[in-house]
């Protein structure tokens, strides 16, 4: 067994990556340690590169994210942390990749399509090859499993099919096709302001995520201004449909708690969203506030 994933260094760790897949890379570090597996975990800066930064932010960046992975649990007792950068085989085998991927996959990888949007040909080719170097990153190990978060899910899918024809073009049995971890509670977490859009580093407003480093005020407050609609919550999950908001909001505390959300249902169903989010708030601080002192002594 040997698992890998990779997060990029930029801007801070958030709620999404924490719930999708930073708290399953501290959980499995033992779990694979006790199959006598390892565990690889490391910061994407090469794939930073698709975005222009300086070089002091980026470097920050960096070092800021080092330490919000170990403040998270990350154990370099127990895992590999390393920067993507300082292993030249990532770009390496990156290029030979490039040989196999083919441009009607990588034009079909919905990142590309969001993030180039209508301008296409300004966009830039590391934007476009991104999805080779994740190849790369998995397969230079032979990894078996990909603990991320539902968005990377097309990015692996990928990979395997680069794997698949690049062992069928070299008739051997070069790579080891990995399968994703894929948490079933939290693969997804929402922007508060919006649950149509996935919480991101990217949303230029900070209210639509709960940052690792937030403090308890902030917090509240987030929980608080959260959009919701005036329905009370339902007894059921199946009373969520159409109602993304509220649903989010009950992943999230589903998530944290590590029950069903029928489960939560079963506690708030009937109630206002005050006393819900003040709930969730508290549950919220408990489970961050370890790590965002970790990371600021
Ligand atoms: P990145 O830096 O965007 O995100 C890191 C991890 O956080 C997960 N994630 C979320 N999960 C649930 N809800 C959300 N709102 C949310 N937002 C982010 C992501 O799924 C990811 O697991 N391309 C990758 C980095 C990468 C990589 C790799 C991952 C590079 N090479 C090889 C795995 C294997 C990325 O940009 O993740």
């Amino acid at each position: 067994m040997r698992v890998l994933s990779g997060i990029q260094p930029t801007g801070n760790l958030h709620l999404g990556n924490y719930l999708g897949a930073i708290r399953n890379w501290v959980r499995m570090q033992d779990e694979v340690a006790a199959k006598g597996g390892q565990s690889l975990y490391f910061l994407a800066d090469l794939h930073s590169l698709s975005d222009h930064m300086t070089r002091e932010a980026r470097r920050d960046a960096l070092t800021d994210m080092a330490a919000a992975l170990v403040a998270c649990g990350i154990d370099s007792t127990k895992s590999v942390l390393f920067n993507q950068a300082r292993v030249p085989a990532h770009a390496e085998l990156c290029w030979l990749l490039n040989g196999t991927a083919r441009m009607g996959w990588l034009n079909r990888m919905t990142q590309w399509k969001d993030k180039a949007g209508k301008n296409r040909d300004g966009a830039s080719v590391a934007l476009f090859d991104y999805p080779v170097l994740q190849a790369a990153d998995v397969l230079l190990y032979q990894t078996t499993h990909v603990p991320v978060g539902d968005d990377q899910k097309q990015h692996l899918e990928l990979a395997r099919d680069i794997a698949v024809k690049f062992n069928a073009d070299t008739g051997r049995e070069v790579f080891t096709l990995p399968e994703p971890t894929i948490p079933p509670a939290a693969a997804r977490i929402m922007s508060l302001r919006d649950g149509q859009a996935k919480m991101s580093k990217s949303d230029p407003s900070d209210m639509s995520r709960i940052n690792l480093t937030d403090d308890a005020d902030t917090i509240a407050q987030k929980v608080r201004k959260a959009k919701t609609d005036p329905e009370p919550l339902p007894s059921e999950v199946a009373g969520l449909e159409g109602r993304a908001e509220a649903k989010n909001l009950v992943t999230i505390m589903a998530a944290l708690d590590d029950r069903s959300a029928d489960a939560v249902l079963a506690e708030y169903g009937g109630s206002q969203f005050g006393p819900f989010k003040a709930a969730l708030a508290e549950r919220l601080v408990v489970e961050l506030s370890p790590i965002r002192e970790r990371y600021l002594g």
